[in-house]
């Protein structure tokens, strides 16, 4: 295919003449970067240091630059970067770690994994993030049933933080760790410092639809405790002794992030900057187009979103009629999260915080998310507005 007619496919999703909107838009971010990434691809095959190779070096220090945490390990996925967390933090069977109930499934499966037990506490409706009240109800339940809380994991749920002074407090009130799961929201600000130095941890993912993607499997630990930092690095690569994968100190993992994957983030963390601003561009007239028509999301001073996505909220029952009013037009949808961690069959035998999930389960008949990326264009936009007004004005 020539060079023009490959442009002129990535461009088809400019046109305003119905045909299909992508929800998240890889190939506008690659027409950006232009050959960047291919460069710095080639670059990896022809050194061929596949695995911890200078790229994994060079993006781990670029992460923590960016952000300002003392350290900064990469990992496998973001799935392993909390796992590997829990790990260091000897997280076993007769431990509880409280969890949101309103988040995708890996933050509690991590959990369960080692053998501890995912107690659930319910969100914020407005801010979709773990109520500081209902998690403090989970520390009481976790005890009632003879578990010692060990830690939390509050996810930054779509991109916003959540409220970590008030869980901090928490927290300490009661000897247990926070670790934050930023898998949605790394580039995200809470009072004026920015994700991964908020925390005892943070770990974050790089899957390819996150708000900094890779073309692959990738994630990231960021924490300031020289201890849990060496521990985690010796954890993702076996539990190898100070660099001898032959001599296993500790029970670990394959957990390491490959030199490709850190050679295409390097690339793109320079332009992430100016991709926040613009995803928080489309929210804000998201937001204005939107008004009185549906709930949009809270957009506080206190924290910045980065958008992974744009979730608005309907009166139940709803939404359907809006999902395929946009699906006929070309419009994509999605629900994240249908059912709460609490209603799903691996996770119903956990305990909940006393008082329930009320908010999870209202949420989970209430939300849909409409495309968000760095590259819809306004005309684009208006199309995906107009079409939702004129969908719930029906
Ligand atoms: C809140 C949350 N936690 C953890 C993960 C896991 O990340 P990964 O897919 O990189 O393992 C995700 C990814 O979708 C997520 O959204």
């Amino acid at each position: 295919m020539s060079a023009e007619r490959v442009q002129d496919k990535m461009n088809q999703h400019t046109r305003l003449d119905g045909s299909p909107i992508p929800f998240i838009d890889v190939a506008g971010q690659r027409r950006r970067l232009g050959s960047a990434i291919d460069d710095a691809v080639a670059r990896v095959l022809t050194h061929c240091q596949f695995i911890q190779g200078p790229e994994v070096r060079a993006l781990e220090a670029d992460l923590a630059a960016f952000c300002g945490a003392k350290h900064v390990i990469g990992c496998s996925s973001g799935t392993d970067a909390l796992l590997l967390v829990l790990m260091a933090w000897q997280v076993g069977p007769g431990d509880a770690v409280i969890c949101p109930a309103f988040t995708f499934c890996a933050t509690a499966e991590v959990v369960a994994l080692l053998g501890a037990t995912p107690v659930m506490a319910d969100v914020e409706a407005d801010t979709f993030n773990l109520d500081p009240a209902s998690f403090e109800r989970a520390i009481a339940t976790a005890k009632q049933r003879g578990l010692k809380p060990k830690a939390v994991i509050p996810v930054d749920l779509f991109g916003l933080p959540a409220d970590y002074d008030a869980i901090a407090a928490i927290a300490a009130a009661h000897g247990i760790k926070v670790l934050d799961d930023a898998a949605q929201a790394f580039g995200a600000t809470y009072r004026g410092r920015k994700l991964g130095t908020l925390s005892d941890a943070t770990a974050t993912s790089f899957f390819p639809a996150k708000p900094l993607g890779c073309y692959g499997d990738g994630g990231a630990v960021f924490t300031d405790d020289d201890a849990l930092a060496a521990r985690v690095k010796s954890l993702r690569v076996h539990g190898e002794n100070a660099g001898d994968k032959y001599d296993a100190l500790h029970i670990g993992i394959t957990g390491r992030l490959d030199s490709i994957q850190a050679a295409v983030l390097i690339e793109k963390l320079k332009i992430f900057p100016d991709e926040i601003v613009a995803r928080q561009a489309v929210a804000a007239r998201y937001a204005e187009g939107l008004a009185g028509v549906a709930t949009t999301p809270r957009t506080g001073n206190e924290s910045t979103s980065v958008w992974a996505q744009y979730t608005i909220r309907l009166e139940p029952g709803r939404r359907d009629a809006l999902g395929a009013a946009l699906k006929a037009q070309g419009i994509p949808t999605a629900i994240y999260y249908a059912k709460p961690l609490h209603r799903q069959a691996a996770y119903r035998a956990y305990p909940v915080a006393e008082g329930g999930m009320p908010v999870s389960d209202r949420l989970a008949e209430e939300v849909i998310s409409l495309p968000m990326h760095a590259y819809l264009e306004p005309p684009v936009q208006d199309r995906i507005i107009e079409a939702v007004r004129r969908a719930l004005a029906g």
